[in-house]
């Protein structure tokens, strides 16, 4: 025991010296213990799903990023009734000159159903760093709202992402949202990790569950920019009734500027934001070699400027590393194809959804093996990610509670509740992460994590920097 201790001892040194973090020992399973009854979805009449009041007065707005470098936004609301006006008029707080822009209207059918009028309307030339004020609607119908443009693009602009997952919209999800809007860290832009609004949990996938979750989020979404991550529970793939069309209520509601990021496709795409790259992968598109989202991730990774955007973050649904029952293994075949990637380009970190639960990695990687050579066990890597698994928005289905026992070294920190995830970054080598268990205060951080870049930070930049 006493050997052990020395030599963790010399080793944190030695790591800490290099301004390094590793695992010397296992992690830790929260002793917390929630209650873990399901939760019920909130009932049609629920305030937070309250219709605004007026003949076709625009509703379920909610805003994205709408080009690459965060001078482009895109605004997105539904009129029930009609088409009405597809047009936004917006004006920085600063100035009396308004803007206004014009955007397309679509709808769609699924099973029964008939959605409203949806209308995606896309600002450009903003200016960084400014409040603006936007307007959809007409007459006494018109609603208001704003939003804050993030600084420019570089190495030391801070900012602070919110993490969100697995939603839908129970009593849970509504905790879970309001201690996201309470956190004093005060996120400014949602990274959301997929599954929406678990409407597909309703007999023939009511999509009537999906324009409630819109109108739900509005709160929030219409004032600061969630970015999508398509989930399983996005597919609304259901031959029985005829819908083979996958993604389609996801796709028709929620454009993302794919373009802009030379995709082909709304399932994969990047943003630049502040100091943060973040590419977004789907779990639920073919992803082996010569698919489109292979090439494009292929293509991509090697454009991302590290002196530019030094946080490089992946959002994907299915996580590669999952220690509950729940899931397991799901992520693997994305694992084996991209993982390597992941270590080449020393991604910061990876954030995913889908187990309803809270987990954290150490820096691992799993990248050596080749059929023959068995060489098969996560093993520390300090150019790998940190892998985090954040699906515990609290929806209908409830928490993934069981776990594999003993806990995998690889796994730095578990627990069943439900809650949120806070990435602040500082600048261009420091962000501090932190999760927030919907039990607690506003302020608590259940678990924590000082980043180290992961570019700034190497070893091969610190003897650099050090011997020059
Ligand atoms: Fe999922």
């Amino acid at each position: 025991m006493f050997s052990k201790w020395v030599f963790c001892g010399f080793v944190y040194f030695l790591l800490g010296f290099l301004n390094l973090v590793e695992f010397c020992s296992g992690g830790i399973t929260s002793s917390y213990v929630r209650n873990a009854d399901l939760s019920l979805d909130m009932p049609l009449d629920s305030d937070v799903f309250r219709v605004p009041p007026g003949y076709n007065a625009p509703q379920q707005v909610h805003i994205t990023q709408g080009d690459h470098g965060g001078r482009g936004l895109i605004i997105s609301w539904i009129t029930p009734d009609e088409p009405g006006s597809n047009t936004v008029v917006y004006w920085a707080e600063d100035s009396k000159l308004k803007g206004s822009a014009n955007g397309v209207v679509l709808t769609y059918k699924y099973f029964n159903y008939t959605s409203g009028y949806i209308h995606h309307c896309k600002i450009k030339n903003l200016k960084f760093d400014t409040k603006y004020y936007y307007e959809v609607g007409i007459g006494n119908t018109t609603r208001q709202f704003w939003f804050i443009t993030p600084p420019k693009v570089g190495p030391d602009a801070p900012y602070t992402f919110g993490l969100i997952g697995d939603l839908g919209q129970t009593y849970d999800s509504n905790r879970t949202l309001t201690h996201y809007e309470s956190n004093p860290a005060k996120g400014q832009t949602v990274l959301f990790v997929g599954d929406l609004s678990y409407a597909d949990d309703y007999p023939f996938h009511d999509n009537a569950r999906w324009d409630t979750w819109s109108r739900f989020i509005e709160r929030n979404a219409a004032h600061q920019p969630w970015i999508w991550t398509a989930g399983n529970h996005e597919l609304d793939f259901d031959p029985e009734i005829g819908e083979t069309k996958p993604f389609k209520p996801y796709t028709s509601r929620f454009f993302v500027p794919y373009r802009a990021s030379e995709s082909t496709s709304p399932l994969w795409y990047s943003i630049k934001r502040a100091a943060a790259y973040v590419i977004v992968l789907s779990s639920y598109s073919a992803y082996g070699k010569s698919t489109p989202q292979y090439k494009w991730l292929a293509m991509e990774l090697p454009k991302v400027n590290r002196t530019e955007t030094p946080w490089l973050i992946v959002l994907m649904h299915s996580p590669w590393y999952n220690s509950y029952v729940h899931h397991y293994m799901e992520g693997e075949s994305m694992r084996v194809v991209y993982e390597s990637w992941f270590v080449e380009y020393k991604v910061d970190v990876v954030f995913a959804g889908h187990v309803h639960a809270y987990e954290r990695s150490e820096r691992i990687s799993n990248i050596a093996y080749n059929i023959v050579n068995g060489l098969c066990t996560p093993r520390s890597d300090h150019s790998a990610p940190v892998y985090i698994t954040i699906g515990d928005g609290g929806n209908l289905e409830g928490l993934a509670t069981e776990m594999t026992e003993p806990q995998p070294p690889y796994s730095a920190y578990r627990e069943a509740s439900f809650g949120h995830g806070i990435f602040d970054i500082k600048n261009r080598t420091h962000a501090y992460f932190s999760w927030h268990r919907n039990q607690d205060g506003f302020a608590v951080e259940a678990d924590s994590l000082w980043f180290h870049n992961r570019y700034w930070t190497s070893p091969e930049r610190t003897f650099l920097a050090a011997s020059q």
